[in-house]
């Protein structure tokens, strides 16, 4: 049997309305270089990946004129509606090169302080995993329940994990698990399209700064992160 290849997708199509600023927030300047750039140039440093296919909007005008765009490693596909859809285009587009039981592992474009040390220490834990898994954080805060503006109940938090990217499946099952979630709004991430399925995708720990770029704060605590790295 032929080794595993490992590829890598970015999702990159979204227009970031948080931000509330000019251009989607994968384009903001950060530490010299754009938010996108400074994401793959961290998946490109890991060298793992066989290629990396990134979901840009059609109407983008950013990409084009970004020197990684033209990377020998790095693959453009067509953006989607909404995440599921961006990565499940980006899939299709590896379909000539890719095999069902090769890695993908999925990150995205709005989490450029994402370390080589996690991106190894995840294919680690996960190469020899039947269904596959994705980077978290488990919660230090008190957790609770709200009914618009009254708690209803405190949460058990030893449960409760916030879900990073990279995400890491198989290409054919992550493949036909999100086709078989298409249109479903509860898909916000890999691992719940896998779930629908009747998986139990691995919880590995990540670390605390790989943080995604939501509110205009995030660039400046981004831009502390990879000094401090
Ligand atoms: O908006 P949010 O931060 O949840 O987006 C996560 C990632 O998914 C971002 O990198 C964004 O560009 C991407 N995305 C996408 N296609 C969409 C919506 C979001 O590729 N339709």
């Amino acid at each position: 049997m032929t080794q595993a290849k490992i590829w890598a997708v970015v999702p990159a199509a979204g227009v970031g309305k948080r931000m509330q600023a000019d251009r989607p927030k994968q384009y903001l300047p950060l530490a010299g270089k754009t938010v996108l750039e400074q994401t793959l140039n961290r998946l490109l440093q890991a060298e793992v990946f066989s290629a990396i296919a990134v979901a840009v909007s059609k109407e983008d005008p950013y990409w084009p004129k970004l020197e990684c765009s033209k990377h020998e490693k790095v693959i453009t596909a067509a953006g989607g509606k909404e995440r599921a859809d961006s990565v499940l285009l980006a899939l299709k587009s590896l379909r000539d090169q890719a095999s069902d039981e090769d890695w993908v592992l999925v990150h995205d474009a709005a989490r450029p302080c994402l370390t080589s040390t996690d991106i190894h220490f995840l294919i680690e834990s996960l190469k020899d995993d039947e269904v596959g898994g994705i980077l978290a954080l488990s919660s230090h805060d008190t957790l609770k329940n709200v009914d618009s503006i009254r708690i209803t109940e405190t949460i058990d938090r030893s449960k409760i994990w916030r879900a990073l990217t990279p995400q890491m499946f198989r290409y054919g099952m992550l493949k036909s698990a999100l086709e078989a979630a298409e249109g479903n709004p509860a898909v916000t991430d890999e691992a719940s399209a896998l779930e629908m399925q009747g998986f139990q995708p691995k919880i590995v720990e990540g670390r605390p700064d790989n943080i995604k770029i939501t509110r205009p704060e995030d660039l400046a605590l981004a831009q502390f992160y990879m000094e401090q790295q």
